[in-house]
């Protein structure tokens, strides 16, 4: 049996996190500067059914019979022995490595759970549908945080935008004009499930003022897709701000993301906001493509560890 590599991209949140959760629709992108690798190479000298895992950004150097049942990276073997009926593989050494900021809201875990089922299936002699992938990788993510909503497994397996609404069929996005984002990293990690729970508990405890917050996010969404598909991104900028003021009244922006998005407003980007679970990880900047270098300095000079600069709907990369 040959080696069989597969990788995922990372994604980032242009419009609606949290509120998607909810049932209101989300705009997400690929991020492939970034991108997640498993590796699955046969072991011919174990026994058979023996699978080992490696995946040194963790620290993890283990056979696969040893690891918790709600490990992320064996749930994701696992659930692919279930789906292909496979009870005793023949042994394989999977090594995962995940180039993606951990908890930093570029859908690291997806990433990494789409990369791992594809090069095992691949490894099995099956090419797994997307639908398929998308699925297993989104029962992973609730090991993650408990009520995902499954943006972030449906935009890294398809690896395209996406208009995304819990439980509705996927829409993918058409971008006639293609737009700069610059992508700062506050450095800080963050929990998705620590934010989604937190947000989870304000809503039940005042769930009209949190309901209003969703609805207007939802609305931003939809608006926002209507300024892509209609070839005027250049409008995203006032949608992203307006999202980026509810984010923080859900209590999950934080000093630092405030600091960046606040920087990215003074050096000239039309819009930003934090992007993901919040609370640290990562904030978005639309800018137009003469001031991409001025605001991924800007971002740097207010605290930023790191920026990617990505032109989002061409395949095309800026760093
Ligand atoms: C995380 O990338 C996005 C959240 O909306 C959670 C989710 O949709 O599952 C915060």
């Amino acid at each position: 049996m040959p080696a069989i590599s597969a990788s995922a991209p990372g994604k980032i949140i242009l419009i609606g996190e949290h509120a998607v959760v909810y049932g209101k629709p989300a705009i997400a992108v690929p991020v492939s500067q970034v991108m997640a690798k498993a590796l699955v190479t046969p072991n011919i000298t174990a026994e058979s059914g023996s699978v080992w895992v490696q995946a040194p950004d963790i620290g993890m150097d283990d056979s696969l019979s040893e690891l918790p049942k709600d490990n992320a990276i064996a749930k994701a073997i696992t659930l692919v022995f279930a789906e292909l009926g496979v009870s005793r593989p023949p042994s394989f050494k999977l090594r995962v490595t995940a180039g993606i900021p951990k908890a930093a809201g570029m859908g690291s875990g997806a990433s990494v759970s789409v990369a791992i089922i594809r090069a095992v299936s691949g490894f099995l002699g099956s090419v797994l549908p997307d639908e398929t992938v998308s699925d297993i990788a989104f029962q992973v993510e609730k090991i993650h945080h408990g009520t995902p909503s499954g943006i972030d497994n449906t935009v890294v397996t398809y690896q395209k935008p996406v208009y995304f609404v819990s439980g509705q069929p996927l829409e993918l996005l058409s971008i006639p004009k293609p737009f700069y984002l610059v992508i700062g990293n506050t450095g800080i990690s963050s929990s998705t499930a620590a934010a989604v729970g937190d947000v989870r508990k304000a809503w039940e405890a005042d769930k009209e003022t949190y309901e209003a917050i969703f609805t207007e996010v939802g609305e931003i969404a939809t608006q926002a897709r209507g300024l892509i598909e209609g070839g005027e991104p250049e409008g995203l900028g006032p949608l992203m701000d307006q999202n980026h003021e509810l984010l923080i009244e859900m209590g999950v922006s934080s000093p630092e993301l405030n600091v960046l998005v606040g920087a990215a407003r003074n050096s000239g980007s039309l819009g930003a906001k934090l992007s993901g679970a919040g609370r640290g990880g990562n904030m978005i900047a639309l800018v137009q493509k003469e001031n991409t270098v001025n605001v991924a300095e800007a971002l740097m000079a207010a605290g930023a560890i790191n920026t990617i600069s990505t032109l989002i709907g061409h395949l095309g990369e800026l760093k």
